[in-house]
């Protein structure tokens, strides 16, 4: 396990839960939380680096759960290293640098999967089969959205360092955003983005998250990501998806994420508010021409640890797409950033990634 953050703790947590791992070693810099976590879970080697950690001799599988920057090259090290790979999402900073993951996990014939837990969730497993039992009919407009108000994960740490993060909140929680709903639409593919960027309130000081404290704050309140982002994205089956991201913005206070579906046959509204672990799923359909409303009541999901069974299974089956899926999201949010730059639609698969 390397990383010992939030993201960390969600998986440390899971492979401990699960029958048929042993979680030999831990890696992240802040060694009283490191030392905290290890003893928990009866873990004896825990160090500083992650490179002191790959050392090791006898492990299967690492997990990566730091900052963007260096998802790719501990990845590849360990990858080049024999061991299974799990990352934490995004899996890049940008499309070239997800591109390279991939190629290392063909190259080692090892498994590099990506953690996507939203998806997991029961509200969005319970929508995805109303949606595949034919409910909604033909789905072909979509909004979803993932946006808070004061919830920048710290002013100046790296998660507001473009350099460092690859992006704001589009790459951060957008890309989660943009995971669950081509998960609930089918996988279609995504033909054209037109986007704008803002960086109005992060960048004057506001919108830090109380309670968000990230690693490597310097307090320099750097900020050079966006803020707020919002795309409206055409799908090859001629259907629309709009996504909004932000981590700022003079709305309604709290944490709230979640996506309203509108079909030939049906619409869906599920509503996800400040984590709450079951949100609000509506379904509307018409019954003998008069407008009908169901609430349904999913059970609860597992994130993480489904994340983790899954892993699991890949690496035993040799399975899974070997982050593929992520390398075009990668893509899809890296076209949303030129759109925004560029002040144009943005058609995939007709313009090279940037710096290519
Ligand atoms: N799936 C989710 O819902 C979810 C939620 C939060 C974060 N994340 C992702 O998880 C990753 C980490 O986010 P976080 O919020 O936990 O960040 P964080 O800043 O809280 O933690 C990062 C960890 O990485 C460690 N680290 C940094 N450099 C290191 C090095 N050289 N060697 C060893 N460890 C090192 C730090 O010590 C720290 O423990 C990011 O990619 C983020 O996007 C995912």
């Amino acid at each position: 396990m390397i990383g010992v953050g939030w993201a960390g703790h969600q998986h440390a947590d899971a492979y401990a839960a699960h029958p048929d791992v042993e979680l030999a070693g831990i890696a992240g810099l802040e060694e009283g939380v490191r030392a905290q976590l290890a003893s928990r879970h009866g873990v004896e080697r825990h160090v500083a680096r992650w490179e002191e950690l790959l050392e090791d001799d006898g492990l299967d599988v690492v997990s990566v759960a730091v900052p963007t920057f260096l998802h790719a090259p501990i990845t590849v090290a360990a990858l080049e290293r024999g061991l299974h790979v799990l990352s934490e999402k995004p899996i890049a900073r940008t499309p070239e640098e997800a591109a390279r993951m991939v190629e290392a996990a063909r190259g080692a014939g090892r498994v590099l999967d990506v953690a996507f837990n939203h998806r997991q969730r029961g509200d969005i497993q319970t929508l995805k089969r109303v949606i595949d039992a034919g409910r909604l009919g033909t789905p072909y407009y979509a909004k979803a959205w993932w946006l808070r108000r004061t919830g920048i994960p710290t002013l100046g740490s790296w998660f507001t360092s473009a350099d460092k993060a690859g992006g704001g909140p589009l790459l951060d929680i957008g890309v989660h955003v943009l995971d669950y709903s081509l998960f609930l639409l089918g996988q279609p593919r995504i033909t054209a983005v037109s986007a704008s960027t803002y960086d109005l309130l992060g960048s004057a000081g506001f919108g830090s998250g109380p309670g968000m404290e990230k690693s490597g704050a310097t307090g320099a309140k750097t900020f050079d990501v966006e803020d707020l982002a919002t795309v409206f994205m055409r799908l090859e089956d001629g259907g629309t998806l709009l996504v909004e991201a932000s981590w700022a913005a003079h709305r309604t206070a709290g944490d709230e994420f979640g996506i309203t579906i509108y079909g030939t046959e049906g619409g869906a509204e599920l509503i996800v508010r400040d984590m709450e672990e079951i949100g609000s799923l509506r379904i509307f359909t018409d019954e003998a021409g008069v407008a009908a409303e169901t609430t349904l009541s999913p059970p609860a999901g597992t994130g993480h640890h489904a994340v983790v069974a899954d892993f699991v299974e890949k690496v035993r089956n040799r399975g899974g797409d070997n982050g593929s899926n992520a390398v075009e999201l990668a893509r899809i949010v890296d076209a949303c950033y030129r759109s925004a730059a560029e002040c144009r639609e943005v058609r995939l698969g007709d313009d090279p990634p940037a710096g290519s």
